[in-house]
């Protein structure tokens, strides 16, 4: 029991001043039921929770889909400028707690057009809560559009040129419900966008079969998988992602949450690590999944007992996976080792 008590004290040690990369972020997922409480009212949006609690108890899913509903919901609430630049500040600030040094932050503009929203506002108080928290904190950061796979591709292009003429977008990503909606019919707006010079990435085999992860890689060439954890199933596509680096963000308490796997301790991210593969660790959802990226970190680290030099695993291989410059990897890098060399007594 000592034993037991000390080795968690360091794990969480350890892993709460580790410098740390996020690759898997969606801001409307970082919306805390306090501030989703306080932007209806101010807002005047009109929300079916009378309480923090009421918002909180509604935070239990069944599947992709039916959180997908409640995400869509809170996204609701955000209305103005100032809105989103608060959202951003708060997570921004969470990173800084945590000592996540890089965060890559998807957002989901077609929401917010859909809710009335222009997207100056949208573009505008996301990219000014970046700069602040680079030049106030040293975080550095990547803006992702994602793409919703349930909405029609026709209007993408547009949208996508739009939001590059606002400036600051890094690349592009493809989310929402995976089922039935697969990446190939977003083929146009990414070859646009490879076009364009930008990064790729798109949500496939979270929910889908290993085909989805194969059409991300072909049709749309993208450079990461988000989540990709059924990627198991197809022993060809697990030599293709490691023959070509392709990077996985996994989001275990997501996968928990959303019922990928029926508990922590069934997770499969060991295995993955084990065959070889580029898996980073993210928390995709964290208002909405219980835990940001060091609670993933702690909880997944004991449940499937993996080695502290893990945690050290994951976090190079997210700093090769990030969209910054060969300049920004060397700090991170440099960052990690340091660490390492004072903490290399655990390893
Ligand atoms: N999967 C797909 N779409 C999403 C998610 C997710 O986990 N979170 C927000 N949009
Ligand atoms: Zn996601």
């Amino acid at each position: 029991m000592e034993n037991a008590k000390s080795t968690e004290v360091t794990l969480s040690d350890f892993i709460e001043r580790l410098p740390k990369v996020e690759l898997h972020l969606h801001i409307e997922g970082t919306l805390e039921p306090e501030m989703l409480i306080a932007l209806a009212k101010r807002n005047g949006v009109e929300i079916p929770y009378r309480s923090i609690e009421a918002a909180r108890n509604a935070y239990h899913f069944d599947d992709l889909k039916s959180f997908l509903n409640v995400y869509y919901l809170g996204a609701s609430v955000l209305r103005e400028d100032r809105d989103y630049h608060e959202l951003t500040i708060a997570y921004l600030s969470r990173c800084k707690a945590e000592r996540i040094l890089h965060a890559e932050i998807f957002f989901d503009p077609q929401t917010h057009l859909a809710n009335g929203v222009a997207l100056e506002a949208v573009i505008g108080g996301i990219h000014a809560a970046l700069l602040d928290a680079e030049r106030d904190w040293g975080i550095s950061s990547a803006l992702i559009l994602c793409f919703e796979r349930d909405r029609d591709p026709a209007t993408a292009v547009k949208l996508l040129e739009r939001a590059c003429a606002l400036g600051n977008i890094t690349g592009i990503g493809l989310d929402s419900a995976e089922l039935d909606n697969p990446p190939g019919k977003f083929q146009t707006v990414f070859a646009a966008a490879k076009a364009m010079g930008l990064h790729r990435v798109a949500h496939a085999g979270e929910e889908g079969p290993p085909s989805y992860i194969w059409q991300a890689l072909d049709m749309l060439q993208v450079e990461r998988i988000d989540h990709g954890v059924r990627c198991l199933e197809d022993p060809s596509l697990v030599r293709r992602l490691i023959d070509d680096r392709i990077p996985l963000t996994v989001c275990p308490f997501s996968n928990i949450a959303l019922k990928v796997f029926p508990q922590l301790s069934k997770h499969n991210l060991g295995e993955l690590l084990a065959a070889g593969l580029l898996a980073t660790i993210n928390s995709d959802d964290p208002a909405y999944f219980g835990g940001y990226l060091s609670e993933n970190m702690l909880h997944t680290f004991s449940n499937l007992n993996l080695p502290v030099r893990d945690a050290l695993l994951l976090q190079r291989n997210a700093v090769e996976a990030a969209f910054c410059s060969d300049q920004r990897k060397q700090e991170l890098l440099s960052a990690l080792n340091e660490y390492n060399a004072s903490h290399h007594v655990l390893l």
